[in-house]
């Protein structure tokens, strides 16, 4: 019953977590409930879909934290990697399969791509001095450097990125470098390493790009940000000890030795998705099944990441299936934006999270899932980021869940047990409001699957629960408990379309709150609904577009109605806040113990060195986001002798309403820097507490006195 236009076979994917530590909610928000909804609705479309994700376990995320517990690494993905899959399955994620990356089929996957590019002289060798720590004897690549950001002065930047500016950097970019191991500073040794070519490699990805323009603005726009900047080399192998190894036969063919060298775990991880469809095909005994969602143009591939996964899974793994060109091309990548939580960026080490181990430990297995999945299906962050609160949950569970859905489902089936006998009236003679109610069940199917398909989850799952408040009106409206003495036949036919609604929404519910669906399904007797989750269904078995059509005949008989959601008490959302206020106190007075807390002090320095300093008083007049600077806010600042405009990494830790009209202190010789394609001229002093948030240094002075 699939619609022929849309019968092409479906391979989607969700990022690969990082198995060293456990999903919170601003991971489910990103990557996995949206794909979840998708794919669920995909199945009960009835197409041929292939789920497959896993864990990503040969990275230096991995072997960071192993180090830092002072466990293997192997110890560190297995425990997380059982936990992440474990909290899945309780979540309802519907994976078809879901692996990791420290399979042997993966290896031997990610090594066979490595040299099939290798073989066709698609990588650049280098050969450079990078930076060593003599005492552990190791190279530092990415996170095992630290240093003083050359963009923006903040002198914790890891080797790879500046978080307080946002900028890419690369280890050797670093001032006064440390190695965060040993905090030895690193010597220069010489290394050899392979690049993917992904500057000339350029136009081919912007003509690949250019045929998807109904790909997500959020996506185009932080691509062509990279493709302005102009695409760099990467260097996709690493000397550290944990990683698929570099095949000895490639490093051979260079005359050079593999041994301590590894893929670059952005190498390795995307080719998951192709060894677990491996893997997924040979568990259903046809190991050549694969093949066909990866090679075959009918099939269409579906990406679901976060945002800080696009340049990954939009260019260079793209680069990655040209180059090797016996692949098929990503379809669609609907990344989302990032979620934060009760108005803060969520943060793991400061302890502002909601892990969904503990989630489901507490609000149990049973109901759980599916208040989560709806409060975060009208929740993600589709187009820029969004908040989770636990007061919106609340709203979202009593409000809609209880109050909208399920008090609807509850006085239908109550009614036609009472006055009905538990069987489906007959409709006679339907009224207008009857017939537009029937109407209604007919269009929304479409609607709902349009916004699905358009990758438009909050607007699907809107319109859903939509058809639920329809049908509370339209029972209302039409009064059946007057009905049912006045005009017998207007209040069967009133019961017998409500009950009609009901079965719809069993069916179009199920994407995001599939137990809820089953329950209602069952309360129904409405049997043989096709399943969304993976496995063979049943030939005649209801599909998504049957929800069109009424699905109860004349007198079917009803099962028991039970109450489909209970409402959330206060104190059960208090206690959650309370706890994470707690948990957040706890990291930072946890700080406060340690020595982390302080900032070392640094050198001593002279009065010269002080008057040297040009601090002013200014006014913030304007402060804008800066596109594609996640961190950066752009700042007029009014010195009184003139106006300046300089950029600030504070724009995650303060809103620019909420900073304009302060007066702060500024460095007013600083010397100018160009970001992000603005000057910056001047910075705004700004007071870091120990839980990251800023306050801005005041001075209530006239704009231009000097700060001394
Ligand atoms: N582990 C990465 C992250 O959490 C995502 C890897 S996605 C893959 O950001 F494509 F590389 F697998
Ligand atoms: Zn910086």
């Amino acid at each position: 019953m699939a619609d022929p236009s849309s019968s092409k076979r479906l391979l989607v994917t969700s990022a690969l977590p990082y198995a060293n530590g456990p999903i919170h909610i601003g991971h489910l928000a990103g990557a996995y409930l949206p794909a979840d909804l998708f794919v669920r609705y995909q199945r009960l479309k009835g197409r041929d879909v292939a789920y497959i994700c896993g864990s990503d376990e040969m990275g230096v995320a991995v072997l960071m934290r192993a180090i830092r517990e002072d466990r293997s690494p192997e110890e560190i993905v297995d425990t997380y990697h059982a936990q992440i899959k474990e909290s899945f399955e309780r979540f309802g994620m519907s994976f078809d399969y879901y692996g990791r990356t420290t399979s042997e089929l993966h290896e031997e996957t990610a090594q066979d791509f490595f040299r099939v590019l290798d073989e066709k002289d698609v990588f650049n060798l280098k050969t450079e001095e990078q930076l060593y720590d003599p005492e552990a004897e190791m190279f530092l690549a990415d996170r095992f450097v630290i240093g003083t950001c050359p963009v923006c002065g903040f002198d914790e930047a890891y080797g790879d990125q500046c978080e307080k500016c946002g900028s890419t950097l690369s280890p050797t970019e670093l001032e006064n470098p440390r190695s965060t191991l040993t905090d030895a500073t690193p010597e220069l040794k010489e290394t050899t390493h392979w690049y993917l070519p992904l500057e000339e490699m350029q136009p081919a990805l912007e003509e690949w790009i250019d045929t998807h323009p109904e790909w997500k603005n959020n996506v185009l726009g932080q691509i062509q940000s990279w493709f302005d900047d102009e695409l760099k080399d990467r260097a996709i192998t690493r000397d550290v000890p944990w990683g698929v190894p570099v095949p000895a036969d490639v490093a051979g063919r260079h005359g050079l030795d593999a041994e301590g060298k590894v893929i670059y775990v952005w190498f390795d991880a995307p080719i998951g998705y192709i060894s677990f469809t491996k893997e997924w095909a040979l568990e259903h005994n046809a190991p050549t099944k694969w093949k066909a969602y990866w090679q075959d143009e009918d099939t269409e591939l579906v990406h679901f990441i976060g945002k800080d996964n696009i340049v990954f899974h939009c260019l260079t793994f793209p680069a990655m299936l040209m180059a090797h060109d016996d692949f098929t091309l990503p379809d669609n990548v609907p990344a989302n934006e990032f979620l934060n939580l009760e108005g803060r960026k969520l943060s793991t080490s400061r302890g502002w999270a909601v892990w969904l181990h503990e989630y489901l430990d507490e609000f149990g297995d049973e109901r759980g899932p599916d208040l989560l999945r709806y409060a975060l299906a009208t929740t993600l962050p589709e187009t820029k980021d969004a908040d989770f609160s636990w007061e919106d949950f609340q709203r979202r569970v009593n409000g809609e869940l209880a109050d909208v859905l399920g008090n609807y489902v509850n006085r239908t089936l109550t009614f036609a047990h009472r006055y009905f006998d538990g069987e489906v009236p007959p409709l006679d003679d339907p009224s207008d409001a009857d017939e537009a109610m029937l109407d209604r069940i007919a269009e929304t199917p479409a609607a709902v699957g349009n916004a699905y398909e358009q990758y438009r989850m909050r607007e699907a799952v809107y319109e859903t629960i939509d058809l639920a408040r329809e049908g509370n009106k339209y029972f209302n409206d039409t009064e059946p408990w007057h009905t049912h003495d006045t005009d017998p036949q207007a209040c069967a036919n009133t019961i017998h379309v409500s009950l009609q609604v009901c079965a719809s929404l069993a069916v179009l519910i199920e994407p995001v709150i599939p137990d809820a669906a089953q329950r209602l399904q069952d309360m129904l007797n409405l049997t043989n609904v096709r399943s969304s989750t993976p496995g063979d269904d049943p030939e005649g078995a209801i599909e998504w577009d049957d929800a069109a059509e009424p699905l109860l005949g004349a007198g079917h008989t009803l099962g028991e109605p039970e109450i489909l959601f209970e409402k959330l008490d206060d104190d059960i959302i208090e206690a959650q806040i309370e706890k994470l206020r707690e948990r957040a106190a706890e990291q930072d007075s946890d700080s406060t113990d340690s020595d982390m807390d302080y900032d070392d002090l640094k050198d001593n320095i002279s009065f010269d060195d002080f008057m040297e300093l040009d601090l002013r008083v200014g006014t913030i007049t304007a402060a804008d986001p800066v596109p594609d600077a996640d961190k950066l806010l752009r700042l007029d600042v009014d010195l009184g002798f003139e106006e300046r405009q300089i950029l600030a990494g504070i724009a995650e830790q303060m809103e620019p309403d909420a900073v304009v009209d302060t007066q702060v202190v500024v460095v007013a010789n600083m010397a100018p820097k160009e970001m992000f394609g603005l000057q910056s001229e001047g910075m705004v002093l700004m007071a870091e507490e120990p839980d990251g948030t800023f306050v801005p240094v005041t001075a209530d002075a006239e704009n231009g006195s000097v700060v001394r």
